[in-house]
């Protein structure tokens, strides 16, 4: 497939099979996030697995939207490290958590599994369930699972690259 039609194919899943996700996918999509572009490659993230039963219920306390996946990643940056040399170059903590989730969101596609990104979860909550210690800030969950429905229509709601696209000068 290629990547055009993979990011294309990519949708929200908003409702996950009964399903483990193996070791060998989980493992890829971590991989993926892993490799991905950071500024100045500060490499700041870190990526909370979440599968077992007493930590998926956490999730649920923390947010609406697991929508039954059976694992979740926390995308979180190390304020520390995100702010380094911040002076010279500024902290990119957001920018690099969004590209590490997008790349392992598309890996996941190529693997056939299906993601949500939720930023909708009470980061004050995820905190304390969790043990985020202060100077690790949480991004976005991940939702990661074998798919059990589609995508919403709203997924095909896309605007015209005429709305959005500036040739040249504002
Ligand atoms: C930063 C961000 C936060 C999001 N938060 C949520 C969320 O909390 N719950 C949810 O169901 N979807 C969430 N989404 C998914 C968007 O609603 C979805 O990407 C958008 O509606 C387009 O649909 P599609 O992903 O199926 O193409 C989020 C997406 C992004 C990029």
């Amino acid at each position: 497939m290629d990547a055009l039609e993979l990011m294309k194919n990519r949708y929200s899943c908003r409702k996950f099979a009964d399903e483990p996700v193996s070791d060998d996918d989980l493992n890829a999509v971590l991989e993926a996030g892993r490799v991905a572009p950071s500024a100045i490659n500060r490499q700041p993230w870190r990526f909370l697995v979440v599968q077992r039963e007493d930590g998926l219920a956490k999730v649920d306390q923390a947010s609406r939207c697991r929508y039954g996946a059976p694992v979740v990643i926390l995308v979180c940056f190390a304020d520390e490290e995100s702010a380094k040399n911040e002076a010279v170059v500024p902290d990119y903590g957001w920018v690099d958590c969004s590209l590490a989730i997008m790349q392992m969101v598309l890996e996941a596609e190529s693997r056939g599994l299906g993601t949500c990104i939720v930023g909708a979860y009470d980061p004050q909550i995820a905190r304390e369930l969790f043990a985020i210690p202060e100077g690790i800030t949480p991004v976005q969950f991940v939702m990661l699972g074998h798919p059990a429905i589609g995508p919403s229509p709203r997924h095909e709601e896309r605007r015209p690259l005429s709305d959005i696209l500036v040739r040249e000068s504002f």
